[in-house]
């Protein structure tokens, strides 16, 4: 009797726990793309290329300064924006070589009074938004996937987590007061997609038929849109 339970539950691991657990460390999943789509080269001068981010300069000649980066130091003008904001986000190109395929960055945001970083996501990032300085305050908010909306309104030295891929935003409450903000992403190409522009601005423009269904709006509001927004 105790030999017969004893060796189906032996069965029960070889059979059944083996393959779960084989399926479990073996099937992961693929890793992120840095860019938003990546067509295959398929030529022969690529096949000897093999990369992960950009190439890698020789570890011996790595210096204390390719780890260091100024380019945050600098106030960038987001007056005459077209929603108000400007951003400075570091790149191992050409600001801060020694983030390459560290799966990170960081972003200035500049806000004018009244400004604002529109309903946006980054595909590929996470970030955590930090308010260096403000006036009245900047409400940062994010809608997730049933559509529900967090937001906050944050001070100076006050920190929020926008979860990756959720559309958020920040809005400068000031009015007088301009506002900066420092953010952490952690992806080197995080990228970036602005909601109106996704929709009301891309190129070739999305059919009307499109924007008009979407959006229970007339043609002359799709151009009133398409106008305010630069087109
Ligand atoms: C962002 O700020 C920089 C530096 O002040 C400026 O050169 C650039 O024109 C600004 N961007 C826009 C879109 O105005």
């Amino acid at each position: 009797m105790r030999a017969a339970a004893d060796r189906s539950a032996g069965i029960v691991a070889y059979r059944i726990l083996l393959p779960l657990f084989l399926l479990a460390v073996l099937c992961k999943p693929d890793p992120d793309l840095l860019l938003d789509y990546c067509v295959a080269d398929t030529s022969a001068a690529a096949a000897s290329l093999h990369l992960n981010g950009l190439p890698c300069i020789d570890p011996a000649a790595a210096r204390a300064e390719h780890f260091a980066t100024a380019a945050l130091s600098r106030a960038t003008s987001p007056s005459a924006t077209a929603f108000g904001f400007n951003v400075t986000l570091t790149s191992p190109a050409a600001s801060l070589p020694g983030a390459n395929a560290q799966g990170l960055a960081i972003a200035r945001v500049d806000l004018a009074p009244g400004g604002m970083a529109p309903p946006h996501t980054h595909p590929r990032a996470s970030e955590v938004a930090l308010v260096l300085a403000a006036g009245s305050g900047v409400l940062v908010g994010f809608a997730d996937t049933s559509y529900r909306l967090y937001t906050q309104l944050l001070r100076a030295g006050e920190a929020f987590v926008f979860p990756k891929g959720m559309v958020h935003f920040l809005y400068n409450m000031d009015v007088a007061a301009p506002a900066v903000v420092l953010s952490g992403l952690n992806s080197q190409s995080p990228g970036a997609q602005l909601v109106p522009l996704s929709t009301f601005r891309t190129e070739p423009p999305m059919p009307e038929e499109i924007l008009k269904k979407a959006f229970k709006i007339n043609g002359q509001d799709v151009h009133r849109i398409q106008r305010n927004l630069g087109g």
